[in-house]
């Protein structure tokens, strides 16, 4: 059987109108601050944005992200790990991220399929290749607008972390974290024409800033 000419899914056709903008970096660089408080800013100058965050988001997506944070879920292969992670993917594009583009809506992101690609692809060791294609499959190959990078080295992120609060994967040793840092930085050149780099050292605020002029170049 010839598998090269099977079609996309057609529920990820069609024209997308909205904007997807994704927040990616290491543990404690901020995103989900960040991603907060862009959806506020874009809200007071009344344009309203969809914030989700992954794993979750949706129904099953939730309990798919209680397997894979919680620390009682036992040894995960890192392959189930990425087929877990691509699964609540699926369902999220499938029923929010893709209607609200189409809608023309802005979404954004807390994670994103490069999350997968630095966690799985590199920190666990996967390869970027097969953990690219099971992603390209899970969300029809959508792929963001806009990738905020929020740039802070590992000791710093950890540092921020509460050491009595960390999951399953922010519980990994210093070495995994390095080599996550170090997937993005490759993730930052291959993707260039979408992501932008922005310096997470600061106050909120501070960052916030630096972030909403990113931000305003492509609105
Ligand atoms: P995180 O954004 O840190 O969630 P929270 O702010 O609620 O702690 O994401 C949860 C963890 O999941 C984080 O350690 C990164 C990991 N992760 C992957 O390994 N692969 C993925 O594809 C995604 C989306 C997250």
């Amino acid at each position: 059987m010839d598998i090269s000419s099977d079609p996309q899914p057609a529920v990820f056709s069609g024209m997308l109108l909205g904007v997807f903008i994704t927040f990616e970096g290491c543990e404690g660089s901020g995103k989900t601050t960040q991603a907060t408080m862009l959806q506020d800013r874009l809200a007071a100058d009344g344009r309203e944005a969809t914030l989700i965050r992954e794993p979750g988001g949706t129904q099953v997506g939730e309990r798919i992200r209680e397997i894979l944070l919680d620390s009682g879920s036992g040894d995960i292969s890192p392959v189930t790990e990425a087929l877990l992670f691509a699964a609540a993917r699926s369902q999220l594009v499938r029923d929010v991220i893709e209607p609200a583009l189409r809608d023309g809506k802005t979404v954004i992101a807390d994670r994103y399929v490069d999350s997968s690609l630095a966690y799985q692809g590199v920190g666990r060791g996967c390869g970027l290749e097969p953990v690219k294609n099971l992603n390209d499959w899970a969300t029809g190959s959508l792929e963001p607008n806009l990738t905020v990078y929020l740039d802070l080295s590992v000791e710093d992120g950890l540092a921020r972390v509460e050491s009595d609060q960390k999951d399953r994967i922010e519980s990994e040793d210093v070495e995994f974290h390095v080599n996550v840092r170090y997937a993005y930085n490759m993730l930052q050149r291959l993707y260039s024409h979408r992501y932008v780099v922005v310096n997470a050292q600061g106050t909120p605020e501070e960052v916030h800033e630096r972030v909403f002029r990113e931000v305003q170049k492509i609105l």
